[in-house]
């Protein structure tokens, strides 16, 4: 298999940008860590010859492939746990008096499932017997197959749980060997899984948001692509709903209407 040139890398990470946002331009070491084996295995003889495979599969699975592989999906339970205290302290108390007992909640990049599984058991715990009066189902999307496969199976590792209050990890998981959890149904029902990619220029979504997370999703884009993406969850979004961005991101007051609330809050008026 021949070693990739200056222009076939440019061509491959010109493809991604413009389909998913992801901008691979100053990761040539994980692009090719993370394909060179796989494409030579797969019998391709460079890496134009892949490109020619990609571009013209017209069932999407080979793009979906080359996205389980160079997409970044770490997560974990209670990840920037700011975040899950003021769902608790502010932003469930000011909902649950609405009359219409109907939350929209959606995790835009939920990766393998630990997220929207958070939002859920927050969302149980806050409302407790009350729950079942109301209908706060968790949209959870992403690009990556693979993720949302791991997501919908709902089995994660005991030693990566420690983060959860330990009540929870009785009452919404069961531990089904010395070494995994599987969550329970309960929770597992509240949350509906769908491969979406953000870059797509319209939400197929109804209904408005009343919470839309983007977590630690569009670190990897470029600025218009990142202001385009939250203008259009502002869009779809309620007045007075909130977004939560990753810790390590912000929003500039000229990207869009939202306001900042505290750091990665920002609520539209
Ligand atoms: C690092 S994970 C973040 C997971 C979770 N939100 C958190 O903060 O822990 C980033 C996720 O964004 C997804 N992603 C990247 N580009 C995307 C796109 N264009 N559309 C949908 N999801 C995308 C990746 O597949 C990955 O699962």
């Amino acid at each position: 298999m021949k070693a990739i040139t200056d222009r076939e890398f440019i061509e491959l990470v010109q493809f991604i940008k413009q389909n998913f946002g992801i901008n691979l331009a100053h990761k040539r070491g994980l692009v090719l860590g993370r394909l060179y084996n796989y494409i030579e295995q797969n019998g391709f003889d460079s890496f134009s010859e892949y490109f020619h495979y990609i571009v013209n599969d017209r069932t999407g699975k080979a793009g979906s492939i080359l996205l389980n592989k160079l997409t970044t999906n770490h997560t974990y339970f209670m990840r920037e746990p700011q975040h899950f205290n003021f769902l608790e302290q502010v932003v469930l108390p000011a909902f649950a008096k609405g009359a219409s007992k109907d939350l929209r909640i959606w995790s835009a990049g939920c990766s393998t499932g630990e997220e929207p599984y958070t939002l859920a058991m927050v969302i149980d715990s806050f409302f407790g017997v009350a729950k079942c009066q109301w209908d706060t189902k968790i949209l959870a999307t992403d690009i990556s197959t693979a993720a949302l496969e791991r997501g919908q199976r709902g089995v994660y590792p005991n030693s990566q749980l420690n983060e959860l209050p330990d009540p929870w990890r009785t009452k919404y998981l069961s531990k089904t060997d010395d070494e995994y959890s599987v969550i329970n149904e309960k929770i597992r029902k509240e949350v509906i899984f769908r491969r979406f990619n953000l870059m797509n220029a319209t939400f197929p979504f109804k209904k408005k948001f009343h919470l839309i997370l983007c977590r630690n999703v569009m670190i990897y884009f470029d600025a218009d692509t990142k202001r385009n993406l939250v203008n259009r969850f502002y869009d779809h979004m309620e007045p007075g709903g909130y977004l939560f961005i990753g810790h390590s991101e912000a929003l500039s007051r000229h990207e869009s209407n939202y306001v900042f609330v505290a750091p990665a809050i920002y609520r539209k008026e």
